[in-house]
């Protein structure tokens, strides 16, 4: 690969302006974007025409900025549609707390949150604002909610601010948000040619045809991995437990509703695979037989034998050095997280263990949000708030292919493809 190739190349870039006193920053941030290849289109509201025209945009990218939500293109189509459609990445620059609480509603009466939340392609916000409209509560939660949907928000810096007091509100320097979109693209196809194993939700072991041992497990923490991983150019395979979310397309799905089927799937596929992540819940014990009939109720105490399920991914971890896959368990704790997750990292034989809490006010099972600590040999990887899912999935998959990467590049063909088991 040629990395003198400008990081943008072959990207569509949406600059949408807002009116700010940093406006005029926006003129340097669309000539950055061009100069890293970015085809750079600019839609601007009406205050921001106040502070720099429209001619200053058109002149620099020789194409019509878009100012009128009513306006068409020249072949007679809604400009501000069309755009959204076309774009990779619309970037909100600088984002005044009022466009910023536009978008977190849905309000598009202007082009730039119109083609905000019309777009395809990823948003990114370069919040620029007095620092008491930062710090507001209703702006925060704004932002959150912007996080929320998955945009990139692009943390104002600190300095001196257009009302002459100094804090936090000044719109990121242009040359950040430009590193920031680089980043954004070169991640977009950082699992390229990978082949990866996920598997997601609970099983459900059972009693007769009807019942169950089952747990809370949703699988949209599984599911989301999954999803970040086929969107970053892997080629994906969900082993799919029971979810109460539809499972992805473009993904190869591998239904496993019991310990013993996913155990199948999983050793059958990870062979063959690069990475593998046990995001399941798996059933620690299935009942020693399954009724062929309904059991029925005879007013004696029901006894139920339970067997401990195989543990798979330890299984997977005591392959042969050349087919082991690279390997993350997960590990729902309610207590002594850090001493729990490590001791079953070591006793599992894993190359990372992503822990989260069960119970409490981070409760990781069903909910859109987790809080999670990864952990590696060395110990705590981590520290990141309450996120939702698909977001701790990127982030995820940011640290995995840093450590998968590190560990191919440190090891010798002959080497074990994952860490050395149980030592
Ligand atoms: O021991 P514990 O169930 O807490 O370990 C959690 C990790 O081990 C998860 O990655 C889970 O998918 C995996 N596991 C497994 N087989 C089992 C039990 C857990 O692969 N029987």
């Amino acid at each position: 690969m040629n990395d003198d190739r400008p990081r943008l190349a072959g990207r569509r870039i949406v600059v949408g302006v807002t009116g700010s006193i940093a406006t005029y920053k926006a003129v340097t941030l669309v000539r950055l974007l061009q100069q890293s290849g970015a085809t750079v289109d600019v839609a601007m509201t009406r205050a921001a025409t106040r502070f720099v025209t429209a001619l200053t945009f058109e002149s620099l990218t020789q194409r019509p900025a878009v100012t009128d939500l009513m306006a068409l293109d020249a072949d007679r189509r809604i400009a501000h549609v069309e755009l959204a459609e076309a774009a990779d990445a619309v970037v909100v620059a600088p984002a005044t707390a009022n466009a910023i609480a536009e978008m977190a509603v849905g309000l598009v009466r202007n082009p730039v949150t119109a083609i905000a939340c019309a777009g395809r392609g990823r948003v990114v916000v370069a919040p620029a604002m007095d620092a008491g409209m930062w710090t507001h509560p209703a702006t925060e939660r704004n932002v959150e909610t912007l996080r929320g949907f998955g945009y990139l928000v692009i943390e104002p810096g600190f300095g001196a601010l257009a009302s002459g007091l100094t804090g936090a509100g000044r719109l990121a320097e242009p040359a950040t948000i430009v590193e920031a979109m680089e980043r954004l693209f070169a991640r977009s196809g950082d699992l390229e040619g990978l082949r990866i194993v996920v598997s997601a939700g609970g099983t459900r072991e059972p009693l007769d045809p009807v019942r169950f041992i089952g747990n809370r497990s949703s699988g949209k923490m599984g599911v989301a991995i999954a999803e970040a991983a086929r969107d970053r150019g892997a080629s994906v395979t969900l082993i799919a437990g029971a979810l109460s979310v539809a499972s992805p397309g473009g993904v190869t799905v591998v239904e496993a509703p019991t310990a013993a089927s996913m155990r199948e799937a999983v050793l059958r596929s990870a062979p063959g695979a690069d990475i593998v992540v046990m995001a399941a819940a798996v059933s620690d014990f299935a009942p020693s037989r399954a009724s062929q009939r309904k059991i029925k109720r005879d007013g004696a105490p029901l006894r139920i034998d339970l067997v401990p399920n195989p543990d798979i991914i330890a299984e997977v971890a005591e392959m042969p050095a050349e087919v082991r896959p690279f390997l993350i368990g997960f590990a729902a704790e309610t207590n002594d997280m850090e001493a729990n997750a490590t001791g079953k990292l070591r006793d599992k034989g894993l190359d990372l263990i992503v822990a989260n809490e069960i119970g409490g006010p981070f409760d990781a099972i069903g909910s859109d949000e987790n809080k999670v600590a990864v952990f590696g040999r060395e110990g705590n990887l981590t520290d990141w708030p309450m996120l939702p899912k698909r977001q701790v999935a990127e982030r995820l998959w940011d640290l995995i292919a840093d450590r998968y990467r590190g560990q191919e590049s440190s090891t010798d063909p002959s080497a074990p493809r994952g860490a050395s088991r149980r030592s």
